[in-house]
């Protein structure tokens, strides 16, 4: 059990009576890159927030790191969602007033563990990989979609998370900028963060170890895409499972 990161137990979500989210059980091990796709409707954002402490599904139950997220008390779960997890959504949802970089660090901040020397230092380093170094003195308004992006990437890896969570991370992007976004999300999966990302785009989630199929808010399969293959080859069998799938 320790290698799972992740435990879903038979989880089911209602809103006033109408159930969105139903029988849900899933594992995701440590270090895996996991996609939920499904067509738009069937529940992925509302599994993505069920498990990820955001929303309390009304059924079942998820260990996060062997911890029941119900059972902890809200200061706690707010701590290990600030310093374990980290969110990109398909906006970035940046604090206008502040300049990119004052953005990225500002979890660092709010997590309160180091100086402000050594965050300026790492959120420095982490804008250098993903490309963004030279804007980070930049207004989030005269940045592009793609740039703003990567810099969500980088204030959600900044207190270093055990996982990243994404809801339709390149929704609100070009197909150049989702390429450039999917390349930095597999060189962090490859530096050793599991990744969980929802998405109805094929390409986005051909990315990924595995990629489970909701529909109705049940999961109806998954498609074991493995490490070592050829991308083209892990597209076509994506494409034909998903086929198999009716999306
Ligand atoms: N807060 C809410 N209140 C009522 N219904 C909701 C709420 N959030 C989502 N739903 C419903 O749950 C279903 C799944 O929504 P969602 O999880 O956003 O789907 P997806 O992300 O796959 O497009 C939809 O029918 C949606 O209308
Ligand atoms: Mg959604």
């Amino acid at each position: 059990m320790d290698q799972n990161i992740l435990e879903v137990k038979e989880i089911g979500k209602s809103f006033e009576g109408t159930e969105v989210l139903r029988d849900i059980t899933f594992q995701i091990e440590k270090g895996e890159f996991v996609a939920v796709m499904g067509r738009s409707g069937c529940g992925k954002s509302t599994l993505l927030y069920s498990i990820s402490g955001m929303d309390d599904p009304t059924g079942g139950e998820v260990l996060f790191e062997g911890k029941r997220l119900a059972e902890l008390p809200e200061k706690e779960l707010e701590k290990l969602r600030l310093n374990r997890m980290g969110f990109i959504f398909q906006k970035a949802n940046f604090l206008k007033n502040l300049s990119i970089e004052d953005n990225i660090i500002f979890p660092a901040f709010q997590s309160g563990q180091k100086s402000r020397q050594q965050i300026v230092k790492e959120a420095e380093a982490l804008m250098e990989r993903m490309g963004i170094l030279s804007v980070a003195d930049h207004d989030v308004r005269k940045v592009s979609g793609g740039q703003l992006q990567r810099a969500a990437i980088c204030r959600a890896m900044i207190n270093q998370p055990a996982i990243l969570f994404g809801d339709e991370p390149t929704g609100a992007l070009n197909s150049s900028a989702t390429r450039e976004v999917m390349d930095i999300l597999e060189k962090i999966h490859q530096d050793g963060t599991t990744i969980l990302l929802v998405t109805h785009d094929a390409r986005v989630a051909a990315r990924a170890d595995r990629v489970i199929y909701l529909e109705d808010g049940r999961i109806k399969d998954e498609c074991l895409l493995g490490k070592q293959e050829e991308k083209k080859s892990r597209e076509k069998l994506l494409m034909e499972w998903l086929e198999k799938m009716g999306f």
